[in-house]
């Protein structure tokens, strides 16, 4: 793996950045992307925090959306623009998300994710996470097909 850029820098994501969200979305997860106006209801809700990691001219890379409520966080989503893809960019998003988590006071943090998609399942269990259930036919990827989701955990005391 290439390292991140020396001048990565993560930055809170504010509502005026949500269509740049939107087109990383998009190009990250194509028809299952999330539209602007979904990502920006996101965004709105009670709890929800959202980290945009960005280059040093300010080019955005990739995302991370989170609700935090009471002890517990959830990850929402991750999308990283696929041309800076494999270069530790979801990695730092990872750890950013789980360290603000814990010193907001949370014990759990969890996430969903489609059963095939390996390389997601790859980077949340190298980060801590642990597969602790199943969602069946969660995600319906057209012409009938359904894909479980994956439901994992992380206790934060751990890091
Ligand atoms: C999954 C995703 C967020 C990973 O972000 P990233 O910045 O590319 O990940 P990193 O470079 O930090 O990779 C960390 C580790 O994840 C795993 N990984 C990442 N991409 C992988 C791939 N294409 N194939 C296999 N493993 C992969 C590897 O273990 C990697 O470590 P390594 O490069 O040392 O082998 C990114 O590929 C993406 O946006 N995918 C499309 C959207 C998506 O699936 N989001 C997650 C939904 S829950």
């Amino acid at each position: 793996m290439a390292g991140p850029t020396p001048t990565l820098r993560l930055i809170p994501l504010i509502p005026a950045m949500i269509p740049l969200a939107a087109e990383i979305h998009r190009a990250a997860f194509g028809a299952e992307s999330w539209d602007a106006k979904s990502l920006g209801e996101i965004l709105a809700m009670p709890g929800a925090q959202g980290r945009f990691a960005v280059d040093g001219g300010d080019q955005p890379l990739g995302f991370l959306l989170s609700l935090h409520i009471l002890d517990t966080a959830e990850l929402l989503t991750l999308a990283i623009d696929p041309t800076h893809q494999r270069h530790g960019i979801g990695t730092i998003l990872v750890r950013n998300f789980l360290e603000n988590a814990k010193h907001s006071g949370g014990t759990n943090a969890f996430l969903e994710v489609a059963a095939d998609n390996i390389a997601a399942i790859s980077l949340y269990k190298r980060e801590g996470f642990v597969h602790e259930g199943y969602r069946r036919d969660y995600y319906h990827r057209g012409c009938n097909i359904r894909v479980d989701a994956y439901v994992f955990c992380h206790r934060l005391a751990q890091i």
